[in-house]
């Protein structure tokens, strides 16, 4: 029973950029590449499965004008990273795409996992990793999550911002991280009825919630953040030089 870990890094990172296509600038990298102490975000976040003894195989969703870039950069930089099998793939226009895309190329057995963590969360830790494994071969289907520590509304969209119309109990929330971890055919399935039905998630459990699959969670970390805005990167910053 392999596990097999698909990154998806083919966003545009436009939350990231302070001027994004602004006139005769170049654009921003994107938030995958964004520097983080001298070295792509993205590529810290391959060392931690590069190091997981779980883990055999890697599969990166990229652009495809970053595909070659990339594999001369890991032979450059990274070579550590290249001792797993490391395979580059076209990303798709939505995270849902890209995964797919990914998902297609991987030659797996109905039992194997299939991990997915977003290329934006560099402090997974190997505890992460393993308790989803391990969950996801117990369960079928498991994320790493956090309870919610705010009291969290559920809101209807207004034009001059939202109102509230109810409060969620906050002991029935957790907010979904990655990696999240699904058997092969269990994943498999839930991607092949989404696309037949045209449905588009946010995160790879919604696709396996809705194709009638429980979904187990595991603790993830505060730490475990998704660097999306200028302030995780301040913060990322700060947990880097904590942990060298
Ligand atoms: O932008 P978003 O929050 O959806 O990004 C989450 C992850 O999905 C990032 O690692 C990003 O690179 C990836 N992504 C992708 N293909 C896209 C959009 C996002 O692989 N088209």
């Amino acid at each position: 029973m392999k596990v097999v870990v698909i990154i998806p890094a083919a966003g545009l990172g436009t939350r990231m950029a302070s001027a994004p296509g602004a006139k005769g600038k170049k654009p921003a990298a994107s938030k995958q590449f964004t520097d983080l102490g001298g070295t792509p975000i993205l590529i810290h976040t391959l060392r931690k499965f590069a190091a997981s003894p779980e883990v055999s195989e890697v599969y990166v969703a990229l652009r495809s004008n970053e595909i070659s870039p990339f594999r001369t950069r890991l032979e450059k930089e990274a070579k550590d990273i290249l001792q797993k099998k490391v395979h580059l793939v076209e990303g798709g226009e939505h995270r849902q795409h890209s995964v797919a895309n990914a998902l297609a190329a991987v030659a797996a057995v109905p039992d194997d996992i299939v991990l997915v963590h977003d290329a934006v969360r560099p402090f997974v830790t190997e505890e992460i990793i393993r308790d989803v494994v391990q969950a996801a071969r117990k369960y079928g289907a498991a994320i790493a999550g956090l309870p919610a520590v705010d009291t969290v509304k559920q809101v209807e969209r207004t034009s001059e911002g939202a109102l509230i119309t109810a409060t969620v109990p906050r002991e029935r929330v957790v907010m979904a991280q990655t990696p999240q971890g699904f058997r092969y055919d269990v994943l498999k399935k839930a991607f092949d009825e989404a696309a037949a039905d045209g449905f588009t998630g946010t995160d790879e459990a919604s696709l396996v919630e809705r194709s009638g699959h429980e979904v187990a969670v595991v603790m993830g970390s505060p730490r475990n953040l998704k660097i999306t805005t200028p302030a995780d990167l301040e913060l990322a910053q700060f947990y880097l030089k904590a942990t060298s």
